[in-house]
Parts: structure tokens; C-alpha cells; sequence
């Protein structure tokens, strides 16, 4: 098993179709995903924090997964569970760390979810109406959560999970958890990795199970010498630039860090990855403040960003309905 770096239901009708990932048919409007919840307010991973951000109106919400001891997917971003649980005060270090992988699920459920950053144990007037908020989820509850605040919110509630582990068991289980629950290639899902390998591997897959849900390959914006946009993915001798033709024939879009200066996001790139029929995330879109939040969301929604990572995802919404409202 091979880590990787750190960078529904079915939509009802043409409008929410046009934020899933299968359809063009009609103009999308950009689309806010979660990044790990609301995580600029509470504790990341957490069903709590994912319904914030449902009802500061996320679009999407955005588990990264990890596999446990004994094979079950959870919603946790790092590969150890010591940055973000209480896991050193409950449990003795297990072969020098604190490996999602040697813990049980039984064992990470005792596990509270910690604040970190800027998140806060709790956010005002806000009650999670799940038992267990800031527990650390699986990635069944993870869609369980989307499917129930899709009814309540009256609105489809996307699920954007990500491959963690370059581990076909990781393929296989989300593949399995999202068809078994009804998601297939119209449904508002986006599967993302950093790895272009598992990628493949889940195209591969999905097209033996009649199963095409789209795919987002993540990496950094880089562009050739003559000009011409590639993507660029971390591999063993370092980041290895994809041309957009090949990237196209495994997925349906890119996830691109933002804010970087070696490989920054520009509108030329934007550009050709839409000529290369592929949408264009942004990550991570981390500012706390609302004005120059405002700003950072602009720059990128007049290049023509299809969707957009963020820690404050109120601030996301509000960026994004002014633009679409021509504000
Ligand atoms: O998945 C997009 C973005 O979340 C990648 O960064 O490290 O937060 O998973 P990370
Ligand atoms: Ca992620």
C-alpha cells in the first residue's frame, strides 16, 4: 500500500445536472466543494463539520479515505490519526506511530476529532443533527449523511471522496460503497486522486462494471514550452507532466493547486483543459477573511474555474452567487 502526496444520489433535473460530473447538457455553475468539511470552522472529517457546510450550501462535501486495520474506509486526511483525534491520550503508540492502518475501526470510533487550524469544537447556533458529530466517520456514513441532508436541504448534496492510498482494496471500496448506493455516471460524484495510477485503475474498473462515475486527477497546472497546457502529477522522479489528451481518456477533469507560484493556475490553462473537454477545480482556497476571500474566489471564477476547495465554504457560496449573478 503506497501513500499518497498531500496535495447520491442521481441529479433530478437539468440544473443540478449541470453540476454533476457525467453531463454537459446544460451550463454548470461553479460549484462549492467542502474541503473536508467546513473545515475553517470545525473540527475537518467530521459529520458535523460536513453538515455545516451542507447548510452554508456546499455544493459538494469532500472526504478524503483511509483504510483501517481491519478494511473499512474512513474520512480522515492523513495516514495517522495523531494531528487530528485524541488517539495519544487513549491509546499507546502501535509500531512507533499512531497508522490509521494498525488501529480497528472499533478502536478509531472511540476516537474523538480534535480542532485544528482555525476550527473551533462548535459554531454558533449551528447543532449537528447526527449522534457522534466529531467522531471519526466511515465512508458509508459519509453518504448516508449526503443522502439524508439531501432530502432535508431539498437540494441534491454532492459527495467528492478521495483516494488517499494507492490501494486497489481503496479502489474496490469505493467503488463498492458508492454503487451500493445508487451513484453511477449522472449521479453529483466526482472521485479524486493524486495518482493518475489509481485512476486508470478505476476507469478500468468501472468500465467492467457498466459503472462510470467521473474521475478528477489532482496535481499542479503546468505548461510546456511552446506554450501548451499539461498536468502535472507527483510521480517517483518528480512531478511528470501529463498532456491533456491523455489525461481526457481517464477522467473528466483536473483538481489543480492554487496560489502556487511555480506552477501557477492561468486562464490559458483553464482554457485548454476545457478545450481538452475536462473541467477545472481549484485547491485549496483557504482564506478566512471575507475580502480577500472574495477576491481569491474571483480571480479564479473570471478564468473560468468550474469548482472551487474550500475551507470556508460560506464564503465560497457568497463569492460564487455574486458571479453568477453578474455582481
Ligand atoms: O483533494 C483536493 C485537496 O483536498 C487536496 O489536498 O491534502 O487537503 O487532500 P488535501
Ligand atoms: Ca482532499
Amino acid at each position: 500500500m503506497k501513500a499518497l502526496s498531500s496535495f447520491a444520489a442521481v441529479c433530478l433535473s437539468a440544473l443540478v445536472l449541470a453540476g454533476c460530473g457525467g453531463s454537459d447538457d446544460a451550463p454548470a455553475q461553479p460549484q462549492v466543494i467542502a474541503h473536508r468539511g467546513a473545515s475553517g470552522y470545525l473540527p475537518e472529517h467530521t459529520l458535523g463539520g460536513y453538515e455545516l457546510a451542507i447548510r452554508m450550501g456546499a455544493d459538494f462535501i469532500e472526504p478524503d479515505l483511509q483504510i483501517t486495520k481491519d478494511g473499512a474506509l474512513v474520512a480522515i486526511h492523513d495516514d495517522t490519526l495523531n494531528r487530528t483525534t485524541n488517539v495519544a491520550t487513549l491509546f499507546a503508540q502501535r509500531n512507533g506511530g499512531y497508522k490509521v492502518s494498525d488501529f480497528t475501526l472499533g478502536e478509531i470510533k472511540t476516537l474523538t476529532v480534535v480542532p485544528t487550524g482555525t476550527g473551533k469544537a462548535s459554531y454558533p447556533g449551528f447543532t449537528p443533527s447526527s449522534a457522534n458529530a466529531f467522531a471519526v466517520p466511515t465512508f458509508q456514513e459519509v453518504v448516508d449523511l449526503a443522502k439524508k441532508q439531501s432530502s432535508t436541504a431539498g437540494r441534491e448534496v454532492g459527495i467528492y471522496p478521495e483516494a488517499k492510498q494507492a490501494d486497489p482494496a481503496m479502489e474496490d471500496g469505493i467503488l463498492k460503497t458508492l454503487a451500493a448506493n445508487g451513484y453511477n455516471a449522472t449521479s453529483k460524484v466526482f472521485i479524486q486522486s493524486f495518482s493518475d495510477a489509481t485512476l486508470r485503475s478505476l476507469r478500468t474498473k468501472q468500465v467492467a462494471q457498466n459503472n462510470k462515475m467521473p474521475l478528477i486527477l489532482l496535481g499542479v497546472a503546468t505548461t510546456a514550452a511552446d506554450g501548451t497546457a499539461r498536468m502535472g502529477v507527483t510521480g517517483a522522479t518528480g512531478v511528470q507532466a501529463l498532456t491533456l489528451k491523455d489525461v481526457a481518456a481517464f477522467t473528466e477533469g483536473v483538481g489543480v493547486l492554487i496560489n502556487n507560484t511555480t506552477y501557477p493556475v492561468t486562464k490559458s490553462f483553464i482554457d485548454q483543459v476545457h478545450a481538452a473537454g475536462l473541467k477545472v477545480h481549484g485547491w485549496t482556497f483557504a482564506q478566512a477573511d471575507a475580502a480577500p476571500a472574495a477576491a481569491e474566489f474571483r480571480k479564479h471564477l473570471d478564468m473560468g474555474m468550474d469548482g472551487m476547495f474550500a475551507n470556508y465554504p460560506d464564503l465560497a457560496v457568497t463569492a460564487r452567487n455574486a458571479y453568477v449573478q453578474g455582481k
